[in-house]
């Protein structure tokens, strides 16, 4: 049985509250809502409650955090608490984003305990990795995720509600994406490593990396691709829609 398919928005420090309704107005007129396909987005923590409230009552639309603090309240200026996260209607946390390590220096304890703060407190995490161009080159890819998938759920149960996505920090904003293949080889690696943890065989890994209306469909087409998260092309709700109604096409 194929895993069912996550389509996942980073809006990233874009979308304002008031442009998150444009946005969704447009998006929810002319989305297909395919059956078994869940669409997730992430919104700034400010625009958290007003995309959570405009797309409440469609069991197949996720909305989560980019980030969140692993401690559950307090003198944190700045932070954003799974509960309070919640309160603003998530049902997810992106945890270890490659924008988090590696511009804001996360470190792979601190992503553990956001993994862990997240689930303990009833979000799906996805869980973001992937390697640097150097890291790459060097052949290092599955060490590099290996010892970032071994780190970050350190201590979580097997039957977690966890998403991971994999992505290559060199396919991030750049406009050039791993081939489908390169992907697959990737995500059978994690696959092994999640089934060495303990997870369950359907825990979804995504694709992300410059995906687009033009490569998305032979992404999908791998079978080891269980959905995309994208930050730039879902920034438009026609090309986002498009994107989540797209087949998997080896063509
Ligand atoms: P782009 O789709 O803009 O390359 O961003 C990918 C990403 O970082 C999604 O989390």
């Amino acid at each position: 049985m194929p895993r069912p398919l996550m389509f996942a928005a980073n809006w990233k420090m874009n979308v304002a509250p008031g442009e998150a309704r444009t946005f969704l107005d447009r998006f929810l007129a002319i989305d297909k809502a395919v059956a078994g396909r869940t669409v997730a987005f992430f919104p700034p923590a400010v625009s958290l409650e007003t995309t959570s409230a405009r797309l409440t009552g469609h069991s197949h639309y996720l909305v989560g955090a980019q980030n969140i603090s692993w401690e559950p309240k307090g003198a944190y200026t700045g932070e954003t608490s799974v509960a309070l996260a919640r309160g603003a209607g998530a049902g997810a946390a992106l945890v270890g984003h490659s924008e988090r390590r590696h511009v804001f220096g996360e470190t792979e304890e601190e992503t553990s305990k956001k993994v862990r703060a997240a689930l303990d407190g009833g979000l799906l995490a996805m869980l973001c990795v992937g390697e640097k161009l150097l890291e790459r080159e060097r052949g290092e890819t599955e060490a590099v995720v290996t010892r970032q998938l071994r780190a970050g759920l350190a201590g979580v149960k097997g039957d977690a509600n966890l998403v991971i996505a994999y992505e290559p920090v060199w396919a991030i904003g750049t406009g050039r994406n791993a081939t489908p293949s390169d992907a697959a080889v990737v995500h059978a690696a994690i696959r092994v490593v999640l089934v060495d943890l303990g997870f369950l065989r359907d825990t979804r890994v995504l694709y992300g990396g410059s995906v687009s209306a033009g490569n998305v469909a032979q992404l999908l087409a791998e079978p080891e691709v269980d959905g995309v998260l994208v930050g730039g092309a879902s920034l438009d709700p026609d090309a986002w829609a498009g994107i989540c109604a797209t087949s998997p096409s080896i063509d």
